[in-house]
């Protein structure tokens, strides 16, 4: 309609599948996407580990020096920082919990929010991260909520790791699932929580297929994108 934007908005905690749920949607609705996680955590890789406690109007400046971009098509739309895209350097556990510790701070998500929006402005989109139906894209054409239990999700994320040769321990990453879930869910601006008109799914039981039936059904259910 008329009202909303050209958006699927996928958000969810750590661990829940988004990233490839979110691909294989943009590839099926032949539409660019966006992973806001690496925003978050390029940002942090670039900042380090001081970015908390450097005086606002300090790291303002500092993030006005930031530049993201898109590129491509479909799940294999790259981010670029200024003009460089987006490397493995940034999927460490160490760089999701300094991520998720400056995504506490609302001039970093003023200024994400806006890169954000300005990237949704210029083309339709599938996109994922923690507040994209609730704050980013209000008005998003289709909004989903994946949820999953934290012990799932920990299985699913070790899993991950151990596919991309880095060593996992299940009860250290199901640890660091938990701190990050609460951090995320409790911050003050922007808090982890579905939109009140988003679909949740819940896919603790549910394999990327199933997830993948049941995204396309209520998207086509509503016209496509
Ligand atoms: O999705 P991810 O695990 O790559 O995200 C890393 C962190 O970034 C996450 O713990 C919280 C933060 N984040 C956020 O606050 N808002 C978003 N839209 C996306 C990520």
């Amino acid at each position: 309609t008329a009202s909303t934007v050209p958006v699927v908005t996928l958000d969810g905690p750590a661990g829940v599948g988004k990233t490839t749920l979110a691909k294989r949607l943009a590839d099926a609705l032949g539409v660019a996407y966006l992973d806001t996680g690496a925003m978050f955590r390029t940002l942090a890789w670039k900042l380090g580990p001081g970015a908390h406690e450097l005086p606002e109007g300090d790291l303002r400046a500092r993030l006005e020096g930031f530049c993201f971009a898109l590129s491509g098509a479909g799940g294999a739309s790259v981010l670029s920082c200024n003009g460089v895209p987006v490397g493995e350097e940034i999927r460490t556990e160490e760089v999701a919990a300094l991520a998720s510790r400056i995504a506490t701070l609302p001039v970093v998500r003023e200024r994400l929010k806006a890169a954000q929006q300005a990237l949704g402005a210029s083309c339709a989109l599938v996109v994922e991260g923690r507040d994209m139906g609730t704050v980013v894209f209000p008005t998003a054409r289709h909004k989903f909520f994946l949820d999953a239990t934290p012990e799932e999700r920990a299985r699913r994320r070790c899993q991950q790791l151990e596919a991309q040769g880095q060593p996992a321990d299940l009860a250290t990453i199901a640890a660091q699932i938990r701190e990050r879930d609460d951090m995320d869910r409790n911050r003050a601006v922007a808090p982890l929580r579905a939109a009140d008109d988003a679909v949740t799914v819940d896919t603790t039981s549910l394999d990327i297929d199933g997830v993948f039936a049941e995204l396309t059904r209520h998207i086509n259910a509503r016209g496509g994108l």
